[in-house]
């Protein structure tokens, strides 16, 4: 299945919620190139400057990614796609690659947000650096005690506010997801694949909402 969703919507954190109930990883492009930035290989290096500045990876760079990813022996069993595609491109490669692999598409989840509460939501967020989890200074906080990770007693290593957080760098994202992924919604509806929920609720009554949808 896929999440689509603005910048801010959810889809991190709904993927993140489903993980241990569908048992299927949740693959994020967003993680995997600050994960390349962070160890500065080529493709970081290539990548930094247009997610700094909010503009899109260059669709080639990220649909190598994903091809790469789906091949991978822990999604033989189904995935979980948060931030792939974005744009009409990265759809249509990824029908095709699904076709050659013989795996069906079976949801696309819409996660819809008020632009303002995307806004107050991006500028709040923090990450942690090791598990990904993320959390929002007032509607998420972090844990106080250390370690608050079943899987790395090291959490939280780093909870970093992400440089394309800034208010500045947040508007210009909210304007390339308008420009170049809003399209994909009736790409979907055209293929009849597309869910579409309300994401202007408590995180926990989305998560119900789409364990019951997802059977
Ligand atoms: P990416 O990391 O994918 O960012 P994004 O799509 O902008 O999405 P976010 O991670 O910002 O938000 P989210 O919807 O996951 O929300 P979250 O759950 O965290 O991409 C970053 C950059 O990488 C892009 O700008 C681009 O440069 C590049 N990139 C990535 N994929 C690409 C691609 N396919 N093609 C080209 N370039 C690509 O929640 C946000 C906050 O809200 C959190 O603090 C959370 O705690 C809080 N929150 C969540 N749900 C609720 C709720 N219901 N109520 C209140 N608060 C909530």
């Amino acid at each position: 299945m896929i999440f689509l969703g603005a910048p801010g919507s959810g889809k991190g954190t709904q993927a993140q919620a489903l993980v241990p109930n569908l048992g299927i990883p949740q693959i994020s492009t967003g993680d995997i190139l600050r994960a390349a930035v962070k160890a500065e290989t080529p493709l970081g290096l290539e990548a930094k400057a247009f997610m700094n500045r909010g503009a899109l990876v260059p669709d080639e760079v990220v649909i190598g990614l994903i091809q790469d990813r789906l091949v991978e022996p822990d999604v033989s069993g189904g995935w979980m796609l948060d931030g792939f595609p974005r744009t009409t491109v990265q759809a249509e490669a990824l029908d095709q690659l699904l076709e050659k692999l013989g795996q069906p598409l079976e949801a696309v989840v819409l996660i819809n947000v008020p632009e303002a509460k995307l806004v107050e939501r991006l500028t709040g967020r923090r990450t942690c650096m090791t598990c990904k989890r993320v959390f929002h200074v007032l509607f998420n906080p972090p844990p106080t005690t250390i370690p608050f990770c079943d899987d790395h007693a090291d959490c939280p290593s780093e909870l970093v506010h992400r440089p394309d957080d800034s208010l500045d760098v947040v508007i210009q994202r909210q304007a390339v997801y308008r420009d170049q992924t809003e399209p994909l919604i009736s790409y979907y509806e055209q293929q009849h694949k597309l869910h579409s929920i309300d994401g202007d609720r408590p995180a926990e009554a989305i998560t119900g909402e789409l364990k019951a949808f997802l059977g």
